[in-house]
């Protein structure tokens, strides 16, 4: 089977309305005039979008950050440019990322739920999460990681229910790989390093993949690509930007074993 997965395409966008510049948003917004849109181009998700279109894998995966303040304008901006692959017959996985659930402001927060109901083509709403979903041979295991921090960290958490959650599904029989697909990554090599923009609570699902009981975690969140696996292709894979790298990863399972191919768009 084969999966294409991209990840945090930062889309974004002034202020929309004056209380943007009194919550955390006036901290995205700044970033966005002033970098990131010196570096994310949209462009390539277009380009991602025409790729997966003409490989046509099992599933399509999008591990969140669409956004760079979580503000409806910004999610419809790259709506656009996701709706071919969204009316297309390929099924398509997204999560929020933690920019995509900035700030909880209700016009920003129903705009990320009805994203997650749109993208996901009405097979789960974000209030179903955490869910199993089976595409190919592979059994995906969805949960939310994000959800709105303090002005200056960019936490992400697995809740206890969550871990709770993965640790029953990983202890039914395996009926072929498991997947685990969330914001961000469990394998952090510096924690203390990254403690601003680190995830909390992943202890117990990282010993699910370190034990084989996960064989696979798709994330984004950190902007450069990585892989973090062993010799079948077990661990980590994190897809990075598509809009900053211009780099989308193509996952094959073999039945036994993952190859990976990076596509330079
Ligand atoms: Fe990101
Ligand atoms: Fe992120």
């Amino acid at each position: 089977m084969k999966i294409v997965h991209f990840s945090d395409p930062h889309g974004g966008g002034g202020a929309e309305d004056f209380l943007a510049y009194f919550d955390k948003r006036w901290v995205g917004v700044f970033n966005y005039t002033f970098r990131r849109r010196f570096k994310h181009d949209l462009a390539r998700l277009g380009r991602a979008v025409d790729y997966i279109l003409d490989t046509k894998p099992d599933v399509a995966v999008c591990t969140g950050d669409l956004t760079s303040t979580g503000q409806p304008g910004e999610f419809q901006r790259v709506l656009e440019y996701l709706k071919v692959l969204r009316d297309s017959k390929i099924p398509l996985i997204y999560l929020p990322g933690n920019h995509d659930c900035y700030v909880r402001r209700p016009k920003c927060v129903s705009a990320m739920r009805d994203a997650v109901a749109y993208l996901n083509q009405g097979a789960f709403v974000f209030d179903d999460l955490p869910v199993v979903r089976r595409y190919g041979d592979a059994q995906f295991l969805l949960v939310n990681t994000s959800r709105p921090s303090n002005l200056l960290c960019s936490w992400g958490f697995l809740s206890r229910g969550d871990t709770e959650f993965l640790e029953r599904e990983c202890a039914k029989p395996k009926l072929g790989p498991r997947i685990l697909v969330a914001h961000y990554p469990l394998i952090e090599h510096h924690p203390i390093l990254r403690t601003r923009h680190r995830l909390f609570g992943g202890k117990e699902a990282l010993s699910l993949l370190r034990s084989g009981a996960i064989d696979l975690s798709l994330c984004g969140h950190v902007h450069r690509p990585y892989l973090e696996i062993d010799s079948t292709g077990r661990g980590e894979e994190c897809a990075g930007s598509v809009t900053r790298n211009g780099t989308i990863r193509e996952i094959l399972w073999d039945g036994a074993e993952f190859h990976y191919r990076t596509i330079d768009l």
